[in-house]
């Protein structure tokens, strides 16, 4: 291979008309040894402006289409796009010249084409990556949403797809830097995350325009992030660079099959010979384009969507622009272009030993334009937030279990299963078309299909696993509607059981509601002894959400629990028969509480007004209602803009409420009390408060939204209290540390604001909150959504949006969800938590809130008598461990290797009691598997913790970092600090 590369290589000289051998021959040498990484990078020259150039294409796993059908190249009637013939014809280009360079960022695709390559490709694959010719940035699976998703599905698809590379290619495979080129707004997280994970630097084309502006002006577009309030800087470091040009190559420079620009025409005897032209314009980009960038390095993406499929057409006209350019020199020109590649780029800025301004807060939100802001999105397709975020929910069990159940997990007495589906299907869910909700309609209905998929196969992982840990092999039936009351089991039988397993590490009290359809029934825990438990009738909002896909007319409800990682199982037995007991009240009651809360309500209006805090005396006026916003149709004075899948634009700053009033009714039962309004046919609340709880729940119902009056409907609830929050409001940054926000403000440049609700639209991924010296309000989120406070102390969320026109960003749709079951228009259900908090003990409640609603308990049911040696209940840890402490991923990873990453779930500061460093003994961890070894790995597990070397960055103005060791007490008791991840390969042993 290496001399027909050298014999094309000279070919190409030859062809290009050079006579000697010039400069890129002193390269020759080194291309051949194996040197990957910075040791790979061409040279540079110090003395003048360096462009790098960097050959790329931008594969979005699923958009315009699934991602299957941008693998293979199908459907090119709804966009021409053929991964497959990408990487066929860019390998086929690398080899034709060991100057080229080119780089592949999405291991959803990577991974399919590389099982279909031959070994004789695959060597040569090897080679390339070898020799730094074919690089791989950011390595995920795909590349990641930043505002709807949260960080625990994130770091799975992250791991996902840099295990692929290092288990192919080893540390040649392993990406140094992070290319987030199209996600529409940064997220804080991200870079946290990102810097943990042993990233050198990170890259992105999406800021806000005004942001951009001032960073131009500033030569701000490199800058030092620093991530986090609670590691110990530069843990959550990051060297973050704003791309010139999107992700684009400069205007008149694309030579893809998919542009227009003309190729470099450089025969003299031909006619339109333009090689002068393309020099001078060249020159002309590079030097403006230096004029906004610090050192005498700068970068161009050469390269856009799926471009690169007839790779020959980039890869000539570059090789000639470089010579051509390059040439120049001789005549004195001061530009020096070069095949790079992000980290060459990278390298040559750390080289250049520059300070770098340093920010802490985020990208968020994101504009383009004054009315454009890209805060929708935050909110789209709430369906698909939810199911994926159950999914994430129902995946962390699985693998849970798989490690818990050992070797019969994926081969037991209900066949062979896999947790390798689901995983790689919640990875493709990540990517920024897929939970953000901008991708096409059959595109969200191929994302929901693979998470079912993945689920299937998963189930059988979590039968044969409670078939070892309890002894009974007895069938388990899993029921995916209970949101909805569906559950043909517990519809129908006069006796069952249901098995309630915990995917967290302290016990957990669970409120189950079941569909049935007798009056009484008898509930007996692990012990046999006898649980509360009441039978209400199902609300006509159930119904209507349901649409006769179950026949319930009750609901059976109890209070659950269940210990530490693992399961508790209560039997359930038909007494009687009927009507339920319990009946409904017509209006709404002045109040309902329980021990810790209550909540009044308006009598006139039906409207919740107040809601006190019975522990610690605090009360507040609270008033929530459901209102919606007109959606631009682009036909405005202002702007053409309409609201799209991406953008938020309503027409009015002013929303209309649906109902001034609500209908209501209420009950109270002895484990539960709800009080259910209705605004609308398509729009209604329950608003819960369980007997033992803290928490006040409200579960929402909206859809099919009407559009026959031809308006788009944006769909809100407002809390309003009197809570004097300034203008400022909290949000979780995917879903873990909390950013401050404030009305028309942003922290690092002064905001000319001109959409006074839209550009006041952060992304909410699991919590919010508004707060004054005394209160707190927090309300928990069981998806990703969008919101704001608009008004001092009220908190608004979007919970659906319906859609008429497309917002002109590519996807070419209006967002107007529909289905079979739903042709009228899609309904959707959720829950917002409400907890009523003293400021400085306020962490301490949504912290746990937060990780139950992420991380909830399985559910499944079994109708036969259960063998009376079966285990009842079963717990996978030794002790629950502190409330500090989150098991984040325990997960099987090879033959007797379990990968376990333990994460502080506080900040440091925000909790008195939880905001302690914490020890854990890994050894007397788990209850039934025997810890014989460990190490410790960096956050995305691809590399070893003592091996993770970073670049080291010097901030403006930024004190000297004092270098601070922690040490753990001994082997095996590991300390955390406050947010904190730390991430073990353990060898264990079933005992
Ligand atoms: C796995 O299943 C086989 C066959 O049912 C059984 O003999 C074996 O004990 C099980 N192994 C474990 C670790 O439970
Ligand atoms: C990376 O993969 C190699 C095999 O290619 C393996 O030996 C090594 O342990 C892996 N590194 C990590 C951190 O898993
Ligand atoms: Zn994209």
């Amino acid at each position: 291979m290496a001399s027909s590369c050298w014999w094309l290589f000279s070919l190409m000289f030859l062809i290009l008309g050079e006579t000697s051998l010039s400069a890129p021959v002193d390269h020759h040498e080194k291309q051949h040894e194996n040197k990957c990484g910075y040791q790979s990078c061409h040279t540079t020259n110090t003395a003048m402006l360096n462009v790098h150039l960097v050959p790329h294409t931008h594969d979005d796993v699923g958009w315009l289409k699934t991602v299957d059908q941008y693998f293979y190249g199908d459907r090119n009637d709804i966009q021409h796009a053929g991964v497959q013939y990408i990487l066929d014809s860019v390998v086929d280009e690398l080899l034709k010249n060991p100057d080229r360079r080119f780089i592949y960022v999405e291991m959803a695709f990577f991974y399919r084409w590389w099982r279909r390559q031959s070994t004789d490709m695959q060597q040569t694959v090897k080679q390339l990556v070898n020799q730094g010719r074919l690089e791989f940035v950011n390595g995920g699976w795909c590349m990641s949403d930043e505002a709807t998703t949260h960080y625990s599905a994130v770091i799975d698809q992250m791991t996902l797809g840099l295990r692929f590379l290092n288990q192919t290619f080893g540390p040649c495979g392993r990406p140094r830097v992070a290319w987030h080129i199209d996600p529409f707004g940064h997220a804080r997280e991200h870079a946290s995350i990102f810097a943990q994970m042993g990233f050198d630097g990170f890259f992105f084309g999406r800021v806000d325009y005004q942001d951009r502006y001032r960073r131009m002006m500033a030569k701000e577009q490199e800058l030092l992030w620093r991530a986090s309030d609670s590691l110990t800087p530069p843990m959550a470091d990051l060297f973050t660079g704003i791309l010139p040009n999107g992700y684009n190559p400069p205007m008149d420079f694309c030579w893809d099959q998919s542009c227009d620009d003309p190729p470099i025409k450089d025969d003299p005897d031909l006619e339109d010979y333009n090689v002068d032209d393309v020099v001078e314009r060249f020159l002309n980009i590079a030097n403006s384009q230096s004029l906004v960038y610090k050192s005498n390095h700068i970068i161009m993406t050469m390269g856009s969507d799926f471009q690169y499929e007839n790779a020959n057409l980039w890869y000539k006209n570059l090789d000639k622009l470089i010579h051509y350019v390059n040439a120049r020199q001789s005549n004195g020109s001061r530009v020096n272009v070069l095949y790079s590649t992000p980290s060459c780029y990278l390298q040559e800025l750390h080289r250049a030993n520059l300070s770098w301004a340093l920010k802490t807060d985020d990208f968020f939100p994101y504009a383009d334009d004054a009315h454009d802001f890209w805060t929708g999105y935050f909110s789209s397709r709430p369906a698909l937030k939810r199911y994926e975020r159950l999914s994430n929910s129902n995946l962390q069990t699985c693998k849970q279990l798989e490690v818990l159940g050992g070797e019969n997990s994926t081969r037991g007495p209900f066949g062979k299963g896999d947790s390798f589906t689901f995983k790689k299907a919640m990875a493709v869910a990540q990517h920024h078309d897929a939970v953000s909700g901008t991708e096409k309609q059959h595109v969200a209905n191929d994302y929901a299909r693979r998470l079912a998929d993945g689920w299937e196969q998963c189930k059988v992982v979590v039968s044969n696993s409670l078939a070892a840990l309890s002894g009974s092999t007895a069938k388990r039936v899993y029921c995916d509607g209970l949101n909805i009351s569906v559950c043909p089991i517990s519809e129908s039988s006069k006796k069952f059981s249901v098995n309630i397993f915990n995917p967290l590490a302290r016990p957990i009290s669970w409120p189950v509601r079941l569909p049935v359809n007798g009056s009484t029934y008898m509930i007996s825990d692990a012990d046999g002894k006898s649980v509360d438990c009441e039978v209400v009738p199902v609300s006509p909002s159930t119904r209507n959400v349901r649409r006769n896909r179950g026949f319930a007319v009750n609901e059976l409800l109890f209070q659950a629990r269940a210990p530490p990682l693992g399961f508790s199982t209560y039997s359930v037995s038909l007494l009687q028969d009927g009507p339920p007991p319990v009946s409904t009240q017509y209006g709404a009651p002045k109040s309902i509480w329980n021990k810790y809360l209550r909540v009044t309500f308006d009598p006139e209006t039906g409207l919740l007004s107040g809601l006190d805090n019975l522990e610690t005396k605090q009360s507040i006026s609270l008033t929530q209602n459901f209102f919606w916003y007109n959606a631009s149709d682009g036909n405005n004075s202002k702007s053409n803009q309409p609201s799209g899948a991406y953008i938020f634009r309503p027409n009015s700053s002013t929303p209309f409420v649906i109902s001034k009033t609500a209908k209501t009714e209420s009950i109270r039962t002895s484990v539960m009390q709800e009080v259910r309004q209705c605004f609308a046919p398509w729009a209604s609340q329950v608003v819960r408060l369980h007997a033992d709880s803290r928490v006040l729940e409200l579960e929402w119902t909206v859809g099919p939204i009407p559009i026959d009056d031809d308006l788009g409907k944006e769909v809100i609830t407002q809390l309003d209290t009197d809570i004097k929050s300034s203008g400022i409001f909290y949000t979780d940054s995917n879903g873990r540390e909390v950013l401050q926000r404030k009305k028309d403000f942003r922290p690092t440049w002064h905001l000319k604001q001109s959409e006074p609700i839209a550009g006041n639209y952060y992304p909410i991924n699991s919590r919010a909150f508004i707060k004054d010296d005394k209160d707190q309000l927090t309300v928990v989120t069981d998806r990703s959504l969008g919101g704001g406070s608009i008004h001092n102390g009220s908190l608004e969320i979007m919970l659906h949006r319906r859609l008429l026109y497309d917002d002109v960003r590519g996807v070419a749709e209006p967002l107007n969800e529909t289905s079979d079951i739903f042709p009228d228009g899609l309904v959707v259900r959720g829950c917002l938590l409400l907890s009523l908090d003293r400021p400085s003990s306020a962490a301490d409640a949504h912290r746990l809130l937060a990780e139950e609603a992420v991380l909830q308990p399985l559910l499944t049911f079994t109708e036969s008598d259960l063998h009376p040696n079966t285990v009842l209940e079963f717990s996978g840890l030794e002790s629950m461990l502190p409330p500090a402490v989150h098991l984040l991923t325990l997960s099987q990873w090879d033959d007797e290797l379990v990968l376990l990453r333990l994460e502080h779930q506080f900040q440091s500061g925000e909790s008195k009691n939880n905001s302690q460093p914490v020890t854990v003994n890994l050894q007397k961890l788990f209850s039934t598997l025997e810890v014989v070894g460990m190490s410790e790995l960096n956050l995305s597990a691809n590399q070893w913790k003592h091996e993770m070397e970073r670049f080291k960055w010097m901030a403006l103005n930024g004190e000297k970092v004092p270098k601070k060791k922690f040490r753990d007490p001994s082997t095996w008791e590991v300390t955390l600090h406050p947010m904190e991840i730390r991430t073990f390969l353990l060898r264990v042993k079933h005992r």
